[in-house]
């Protein structure tokens, strides 16, 4: 594995490919193809370091960057970002060479002594504040909520390279670094995804951020993330996808998520898809057991969607668990022009289904009607019913 990489004339990628990370910020992010936190050495008469790793792998970090350079040489520690997956090797990285000034925003001061308690060489930096290498000049430029307050991008003017941090990144392992030597097909549904579950509620940020950095007329020639690729084949690509993302992005698509206790709720949900397809033929309709299937690729659909039915069995008065965790994950990440119903079985009380309407509208869905229940195990009539619900919401939406 490599451990790292020489870019350009100037620019050594010194970070740490992950492909043994299945979960992200706890259990809350799955990431099936790995990831990396990437790390960038600048090398002009000055010399910065632009992030570290997460802590993990801290004492390999500093092992691998002496292989590359004198750490005293290190003028500079620019952190685009205090997550810990970024920040995290900055304490063995300052036992070794103390005092060496950190350059962050201002929040990222307030990020970094909150997670280390340390009274670091701190250098607060705004939009338009320069570091100085020789021949290169670093500019920094805010960009809070994309995804963090304290997040900015770092941009180099000798090789015309943005240094992106969080935004553009995806968690997707790869030994090749740049973005035309993967398998486009993973490298764009894993982009999507890191977007959708992360990204989705500063999506008007995200949009307004972009169009302040491309009237600043920068060239790019590459974007150096600190997750997955570096897009270096065509960069503004993936600058133009978060601009379709950004716009309340949706596709001729309705997703119905479900979780059942004796299938009774699972087998609405079919016959709901069938009247989906009966009334709208050339609408894509995917079907998603929240109780089986993995929870940031149900909220990649749902972002995808441009309506969603979620349906639940009722328990104990209320809705299953699974759906309440989505239901959770939904809130927060405040998606914008969507469409939504709830559907769902129940035995005796049967409150689910106006359970699940009001925490759709609380979850900024435009709820359509208020929704379909079917007392005991649907038979052949509610089935149908259940059909007909399907093709009134397709024409609905
Ligand atoms: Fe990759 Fe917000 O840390």
């Amino acid at each position: 594995m490599q451990t790292s990489k020489k870019l350009t004339e100037k620019v050594t990628w010194v970070g740490k490919v992950d492909w043994d990370l299945i979960k992200f910020h706890g259990e809350e992010f799955s990431t099936v193809k790995g990831s990396s936190y990437n790390s960038y050495l600048v090398r002009d008469k000055k010399t910065a370091l632009i992030d570290t790793v997460w802590e993990p792998y801290d004492r390999e970090f500093v092992n691998n960057l002496k292989k590359v350079i004198d750490l005293r040489e290190i003028d500079y520690i620019v952190i685009n970002h205090g997550e810990i997956d970024h920040s995290g090797a900055l304490p063995e990285l300052l036992r070794e060479i103390p005092g060496t000034p950190i350059y962050c925003t201002k929040n990222g001061v307030r990020s970094l002594q909150g997670h280390y308690h340390e009274d670091w060489n701190f250098h607060p930096v705004k939009t338009g504040d320069t570091l100085n290498l020789g021949e290169t000049t670093l500019t920094f430029v805010e960009a809070p909520m994309l995804h963090w307050p304290d997040t900015m991008f770092t941009y180099m003017d000798s090789e015309r390279i943005l240094f992106s941090n969080d935004a553009f990144g995806q968690h997707y392992a790869t030994e090749s670094l740049y973005n035309d030597k993967v398998d486009q097909c993973e490298l764009f549904a894993e982009a999507l995804k890191y977007y959708a579950n992360i990204l989705t509620p500063f999506s008007p940020r995200v949009k307004k951020k972009i169009e302040e950095v491309l009237a600043m007329d920068l060239a790019v020639d590459m974007i150096c993330t600190s997750h997955g690729v570096i897009w270096k084949h065509d960069p503004l690509q993936i600058v133009n996808k978060y601009m379709d993302w950004a716009d309340a992005y949706q596709e001729n698509q309705i997703t119905v998520v479900y979780d059942t206790m004796w299938e009774g709720t699972r087998r609405m949900a079919e016959a709901i898809a069938v009247g989906i397809q009966e009334a709208d033929g050339d609408v894509t309709v995917k079907l998603f057991n929240a109780g089986k299937e993995d929870k940031n690729d149900i909220v990649t659909e749902i972002f995808r969607s441009k309506a969603v039915l979620f349906g639940s069995s009722t328990v104990n008065n209320r809705y299953l668990s699974a759906i309440g965790g989505l239901m959770e994950m939904v809130k927060g990440l405040k998606f914008q022009k969507k469409k939504a119903a709830a559907f769902g079985s129940y035995g005796w009380s049967g409150e689910s289904v106006k359970l699940l309407t009001k925490d759709l509208e609380a979850a900024g869905f435009a709820v359509v009607n208020e929704g379909h229940r079917t007392q005991w195990a649907p038979d052949e009539e509610a089935l149908e019913a259940c059909a007909g619900f399907g093709r009134d919401f397709a024409q609905s939406v």
